[in-house]
């Protein structure tokens, strides 16, 4: 995924088109680039590498004064992270600037008709194409917006496209197939951005952009058109958030910060949801309840982290509402035929809400007849356009490329709706639900408690910063969790990590355990059924092996005592709400083992926020 943004207005362009760039600079830093149109015309400056390198070039290679511009930052799909396949690419004549996120699938066809005709081209990206073919048009005449919707009609795959002519001044031109773009309303000026952090700073007025839209704007204001030029109806939505929530507060890290808003995150996400006659309310629920009674199966689908928040919804939903649970990864999802009917409600779960795999997968299951819940943080975001029910978490922006508050929130919120679901379909007492509303409820103040203890996990972390591998084993709702303490290490300390069922272990990787290998265990709480003591014994297996067992376990447990090199100590809870409070140490430990490594623990190597390509 990449970051741009387009400005128009009486702002110095330059610099709020970097100012943008370094907001967005999570969603991609493998180049950066930007064109403005000033005293000098069009001007562009791209650097591979991050923001800074461009910003050093910019010094040593200042722009002109310029009231408007575009910019872009890039995760690199086609062409390596060079110069030469930095955005902004342009067209032939010199005219248009042109920045893209997403991939033109028919872009090799497209090169191959304009190098017919003689074009020549400087990179190997698909964005020079798009590039080429708006300049083609503008050269013959073409209005800029005209243009653009002539090059978008024969474009496949998933683009955002901004551009600028250098004849056609304080105007931008953007549009989006499968791939984020959104306007921001300022006094006399405008924007557009891949999302609203961007431009928050400025203005907190924002226009959600549809599926197949071309916008055009000026410092007066903005139009939006169908690809056939036909007005479409705008959407405009107040972003509830500021520039300090997207700011770092005082940590060192972005992900730092997400892990220590957790508390605020789940209680802003459970916010309201329940009133005081102990009814549930979700937010754009547009699935009948005469529907959701007669759902026979749930099916869940997600990527990554969010892919391990739905293994976690999966034992409290089937548990709740006795409807049969699947967790599908959602790349895999629409390959293997899946069985779906008008009677599956399909669950997808995704922080960005621009996944490129989770989107498609939708589309597949709403193309079955299966109605879709979208859970996602991030508002006016394609997949929850595109289901027919919301539940927003509230989380605020997650900038961290490693999600942390959006792993929490998403299982409060998936607990939530399978709350939902058990009272409409009555398979929970009202009394019940009120009671795991209650507990639930008390979760930030818990969570704030595993938090207040962390010293003991950063003394950990430089503890292990040299180990080569380490190994998390859970049971039941643990071994998601062990899945996501294994990615984020994986993730940001780029150390080989890995989650077993702690069963599983002994049928085969076990033998990865030799002397002074580290093995997290999550303990889930006594006294529920076996199941404690059945973790007890894998503690046992390992150690048995010379393995140095963290053991993560609720206060008071003392039985875990005699096998445990280390213990992490939770607040009680019960059994389902546990990696609600198991995770964060994890998240910790990650953070502090990859701070200690002198990784980049926001942008990470060879990763993007939201991966918005297949
Ligand atoms: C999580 O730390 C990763 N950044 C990644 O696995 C992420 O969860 C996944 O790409 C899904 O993103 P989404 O929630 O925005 O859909």
């Amino acid at each position: 995924m990449c970051g741009i943004i387009g400005y128009v207005g009486p702002r110095e362009a330059q610099k709020v088109v970097i100012d943008g760039l370094r907001r967005m600079e999570y969603r991609g830093y493998d180049s950066a680039g930007i064109a403005v149109v000033g005293e000098q015309g069009l001007q562009a400056r791209k650097k591979a590498g991050k923001l800074a390198n461009l910003e050093t070039e910019l010094t040593a290679q200042p722009l002109a004064s310029a009231s408007f511009g575009i910019g872009h930052t890039r995760w690199a799909t086609h062409g390596g992270p060079t110069d030469g396949n930095a955005h902004p690419h342009l067209s032939a004549s010199g005219r248009v600037a042109l920045v893209h996120n997403g991939i033109i699938e028919n872009f090799a066809a497209l090169r191959a008709e304009l190098e017919d005709e003689g074009v020549g081209f400087d990179s190997e990206t698909d964005t020079e194409v798009a590039a080429q073919l708006v300049g083609r048009e503008v050269d013959g005449g073409a209005d800029l917006a005209d243009a653009m919707r002539t090059v978008c009609k024969r474009l496949e795959g998933a683009f955002t496209l901004v551009a600028l002519d250098a004849e056609q001044p304080d105007r931008i031109v953007a549009a989006r197939r499968n791939s984020p773009l959104v306007v921001g309303v300022g006094e006399g000026e405008m924007f557009v951005a891949s999302d609203v952090s961007a431009f928050i700073e400025y203005t907190r007025e924002a226009v959600e952009m549809g599926q197949d839209e071309v916008v055009d704007v000026n410092p007066d204001g903005y139009a939006v058109t169908d690809f056939d030029g036909a007005p479409a109806p705008s959407k405009p939505y107040h972003v509830d958030w500021d520039l300090s929530a997207a700011e770092k507060g005082g940590y060192d890290w972005f992900m730092r910060k997400e892990i220590f808003e957790q508390p605020k995150a789940v209680a802003d996400t459970l916010l309201g949801r329940f009133d005081p006659n102990h009814q549930l309310t979700l937010d754009e629920v547009r699935i009948s309840e005469v529907e959701l009674k007669t759902t026979d199966k749930i099916v869940i689908v997600a990527c990554g982290t969010a892919f391990y928040a739905g293994l976690v919804a999966k034992y409290a939903i089937e548990h709740w509402t006795r409807i049969p649970c699947e967790v599908e990864i959602a790349s895999e999802f629409r390959y293997r035929d899946p069985i779906i009917t008008p009677r599956t409600l399909v669950v997808t779960i995704s922080q960005s809400g621009e996944t490129a795999d989770t989107l498609m997968a939708v589309r597949h299951a709403r193309q079955q007849g299966a109605k879709v819940v979208a859970i996602c943080n991030t508002n006016g975001s394609t997949i929850p356009r595109e289901s027919d029910a919301v539940l927003y978490t509230h989380a605020g922006p997650e900038i961290g490329v490693a999600s942390t508050k959006g792993f929490l929130t998403q299982v409060a919120a998936c607990y939530l709706l399978g709350l939902y679901l058990a009272q409409v379909r009555g398979t929970k007492f009202g009394d019940e639900i009120a009671t795991v509303m209650a507990e639930l409820e008390s979760m930030p103040a818990k969570i704030q408690e595993v938090l207040d203890r962390q010293d003991r996990v950063l003394a950990l972390a430089a503890e292990l910063r040299g180990a080569r591998s380490v190994l998390f084993l859970g049971r039941h709702v643990g071994y998601p969790v062990a899945l996501e303490g294994a990615l984020k290490l994986k993730e940001i300390a780029y150390l080989h990590a890995e989650g077993f069922p702690a069963g599983e272990l002994k049928h085969g990787p076990i033998a990865l355990v030799e002397d002074g290998t580290p093995v997290f265990v999550i303990v889930p709480p006594q006294g529920r059924d076996q199941l404690h003591d059945k973790v007890i014994s894998n503690i046992q297996e390992v150690r048995a092996r010379g393995a140095r067992t963290i053991v993560l376990a609720e206060d008071g447990d003392v039985e875990v005592e005699p096998y445990a090199d280390v213990i992490l100590r939770l607040p009680r809870a019960s059994t389902l709400l546990q990696p609600l409070l198991a995770t964060i140490p994890l998240q910790v430990f990650a953070c502090e083992i990859a701070t200690l490594a002198g990784h980049d623990v926001d942008q990470p190597r060879n990763l993007a926020k939201s991966v918005t390509v297949e």
